[in-house]
């Protein structure tokens, strides 16, 4: 088959691999739609603890074409949305029920081959069927939606909550969108570029800027969410928290960033910080709200790549092109 490998830092190619064949409990999928995000970028630049060499991809949908000796609830043709987390299931953190802090954590597209390739391997375990009238293109957006969803289990979430969100990118906007399930009295972004401001009035923003000063809540949001990683948003948006309100890390900055906070001011104002990383016990409720049109999954896919052109794909998300991008291995031609 054909896969994007990973040569090492810096160094990917297009190469034809032995086509993979499934362990006893997994199966092989035939990968419909593989998005583009962050954790690539860093794969590749050398951010990141993977092996090399590494196929990429981790927020994939596909048909299963091939089903392990002791897979008995996957059957070939089943259409799936594959959860490319591997915790290891025996540390501390797998016991007490926080999996995504796994001290031994490994992912599909991470550090296991992933789905920038025609067929991706995944335990049966980690494949969710999707319902028949969702397109496989929406289902790779699953993966995304479920780490905005743990997001969400770790803030208030209380009805009549004012929301500002900075960063209007993929997760701003599935943030924003499930705010707005979430009985939110108004959601405000923030982001810099204009176009991805304008998609998210169109998913349901009340109101849109390039700076948080152009809206009038002197008394600050409940709930302000970073989806940026960038310090200079996030130091912005702690100063905009409401007394008693809750700011959510959920961007990646860099690992060495430090932001300045008011520790006065978490006091006085009984301020929560959380962080919020991957997925926990959230795959399967964001098929569920996948399913039920809770997120415009249309509005939310801007391009498609075949597998050819996954290095024409990472620079225009290096660009900020678009929305969510994706490869679509079956695809021969640009659209
Ligand atoms: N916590 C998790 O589990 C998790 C999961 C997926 C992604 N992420 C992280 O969430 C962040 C967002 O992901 P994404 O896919 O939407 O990324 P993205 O790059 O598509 O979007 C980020 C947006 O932030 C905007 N931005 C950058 N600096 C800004 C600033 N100073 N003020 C306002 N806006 C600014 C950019 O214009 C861009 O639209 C990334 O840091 C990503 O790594 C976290
Ligand atoms: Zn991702
Ligand atoms: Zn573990």
């Amino acid at each position: 088959m054909k896969a994007i490998v990973i040569e090492r830092p810096g160094r990917l190619s297009l190469e034809t691999v032995p086509d993979p064949a499934p362990g006893p409990r997994e199966v092989v999928v035939a990968v419909a739609a593989c998005g583009i995000c962050g954790t690539d970028l860093h794969i590749l630049d050398g951010e990141y603890t993977s092996p090399y060499p590494i196929v990429p991809g981790h927020e994939f949908a596909g048909e299963v074409v091939a089903v392990g000796s002791e897979v008995g609830e996957l059957a070939v043709g089943d259409r799936v949305a594959v959860d490319p987390s591997l915790p290891c299931k025996e540390c501390d953190f797998c016991g007490t029920g926080r999996s995504n802090l796994c001290e031994r954590f490994n992912a599909i597209g991470v550090s296991r081959p992933g789905a920038a390739a025609e067929y991706a391997v995944a335990p049966a375990a980690n494949c969710h069927r999707i319902p028949d009238g969702m397109p496989l293109e929406h289902a790779a957006l699953i993966e995304p939606l479920s780490c905005a969803v743990h997001g969400f289990d770790l803030l208030p979430r209380r009805p009549g909550d004012h929301y500002l969100i900075y960063g209007a990118g993929t997760m701003g906007l599935l943030m924003l969108q499930l705010a707005r399930r979430s009985g939110a009295a108004s959601v405000s972004v923030v982001d810099l570029n204009e176009e991805r401001l304008d998609t998210a009035r169109r998913l349901g923003a009340d109101e849109v800027a390039r700076n948080a000063d152009a809206f009038d809540r002197p008394r600050g949001w409940e709930t302000v969410i970073d989806c940026t990683g960038a310090v200079p948003a996030i130091e912005d948006g702690l100063t905009r928290v409401r007394r008693g309100g809750t700011f959510q890390f959920f961007g990646v900055a860099a690992a060495d960033a430090t932001a300045r906070v008011s520790p006065f001011r978490i006091y006085n104002d009984e301020i929560t910080l959380v962080g919020s990383m991957a997925v926990l016990h959230s795959f399967g409720r964001a098929v569920e709200l996948l399913a039920c049109g809770a997120v415009d999954a249309s509005a939310m896919i801007s391009h498609s790549f075949p597998l050819a052109e996954y290095e024409r794909a990472i620079g225009a998300f290096r660009q900020g092109k678009g929305r969510k991008l994706q490869i679509r291995p079956a695809e021969r031609t640009t659209s």
